[in-house]
């Protein structure tokens, strides 16, 4: 491994990131509980799952909800979305003025239908002048802040029809502080492989820091790709689920340090209930107990616990009832050393066709629907 890539800080505007690894934001996985469990395993930068803007600006109440952070978090980091550039642009505001926070990222990697279907996350890249439009006012709204805005987004629609180049271009000449790329077209959704040579390519296009996403499942991935791209830093997701010790081993590796933790079922256990008790804190024990369950198959992927238990943790309601249900593990059991460099979490299937608003690739460039054009949807939460 060469020394280049060890031992350097990511910078992001006026934001230093000691560690240059940052947690992907994942709709419905990083909340305030979530981030204040990776951080405690190391030092990095931990993404608030994505809200709306124009859920922020209506003051919704599920958005708000939504916009809560641990008292031990330093760095307040949250994704934006939105289509709007006066949506998006205030929402920018109302987080720096209201909420302290000292990161935004906004989302044009989203390949959901129901959200691409209205030219939001992954198909906006298309309308570059939108794109542009929606950068140039955000950047300005939290310039006054002095925090600094990122994108983060995917390769394209499709094959035929990349964006990545011109955006980070866009996003460098709006003067965002990173641009974050998903290897993957919107069309590949997570399926097949993330292909790094794009982000090796848009390193070498742009002069921003550029972050890496996409397959990193152990921290040794993260050198690699760094190596392989020349990223400034890599975003972690789905390799993170049920593992957070993960970001222990990648602020190690990036250290220089060759690490691979591999807890026993007992110390898995431990780490389980610390999730489910900060959930709870954060939400209140009926609710913290059931957003914990889905997080279950994932810190039990390869172990031996057999279907009953796995159900029955599936099912949690009480912190005094995932004791007793974490007492019956075998502390002892090792590591599922098999699991190590697999893919966990969300893979599915490519898709036939990138559902798009009607007429959307007759025009790439979008200036019609900069001035408030594109409908923004309060309530748009599914992420991705
Ligand atoms: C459950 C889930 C929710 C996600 N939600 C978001 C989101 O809200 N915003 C976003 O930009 N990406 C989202 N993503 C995509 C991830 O941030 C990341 O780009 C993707 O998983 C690829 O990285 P990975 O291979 O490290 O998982 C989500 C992914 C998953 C699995």
């Amino acid at each position: 491994m060469s020394t280049a890539v060890l031992d350097r800080a990511l910078r992001l505007g006026p934001l230093e990131v000691p560690t240059p690894v940052v947690l992907a934001p994942m709709a419905g996985i990083t909340d305030a509980a979530y981030r204040r469990l990776c951080a405690e395993q190391g030092a990095g930068l931990y993404v608030c799952e994505m809200i709306t803007s124009r859920g922020l600006v209506e003051g919704d109440e599920h958005t708000l909800d939504m916009l809560v952070f641990d008292e031990r978090e330093t760095t307040r980091s949250v994704q934006l979305y939105g289509t709007d550039p006066a949506y998006v642009a205030r929402a920018a505001e109302i987080l720096c003025a209201d909420h302290g926070v000292d990161h935004i990222d906004l989302n044009f990697g989203c390949p959901v239908p129901k959200v691409t279907r209205k030219g939001g996350g992954g198909a906006l890249p298309w309308k570059r002048t939108l794109l542009a439009r929606i950068l140039e006012r955000t950047v300005t709204a939290a310039a006054a802040y002095d925090v600094p805005v990122t994108i983060k987004t995917r390769k394209g629609l499709d094959a035929d029809h990349l964006t990545y180049l011109d955006a980070g271009r866009i996003a460098q000449e709006t003067g965002c502080a990173a641009i974050a790329l998903h290897g993957r077209t919107v069309a590949q959704a997570y399926s097949g492989v993330a292909d790094w040579d794009a982000i090796g390519e848009l390193v070498a296009h742009v002069d921003i820091p550029v972050l890496g996403n996409g397959d990193i499942w152990e921290a040794a991935d993260a050198l690699q790709m760094v190596e392989h791209t020349g990223a400034d830093g890599v975003v972690v997701g789905r390799g993170c689920l049920g593992r957070p010790w993960l970001f222990r081993d990648l602020a190690a590796a990036f250290a220089g340090e060759a690490a691979s933790t591999l807890p026993r079922l007992g110390e898995v256990a431990t780490m389980m209930r610390r999730h489910a008790e900060l959930l709870c804190e954060h939400q209140g024990e009926e609710r913290g107990c059931k957003e914990f369950r889905k997080h279950v198959s994932w810190y039990l992927k390869g172990f031996a616990a057999g279907g009953p238990m796995r159900r029955s943790l599936g099912l949690v309601t009480s912190l005094v009832e995932l004791d007793r249900l974490l007492a019956d593990l075998d502390p002892d059991e090792p590591f599922p050393v098999a699991e190590l460099g697999t893919p966990r979490g969300r893979q599915g299937s490519p898709r036939d066709k990138v559902v798009l608003p009607e007429g959307w690739l007759d025009d790439a460039d979008g200036s019609d629907l900069a001035t408030g054009g594109l409908r923004e949807e309060a309530g748009e939460t599914s992420g991705g």
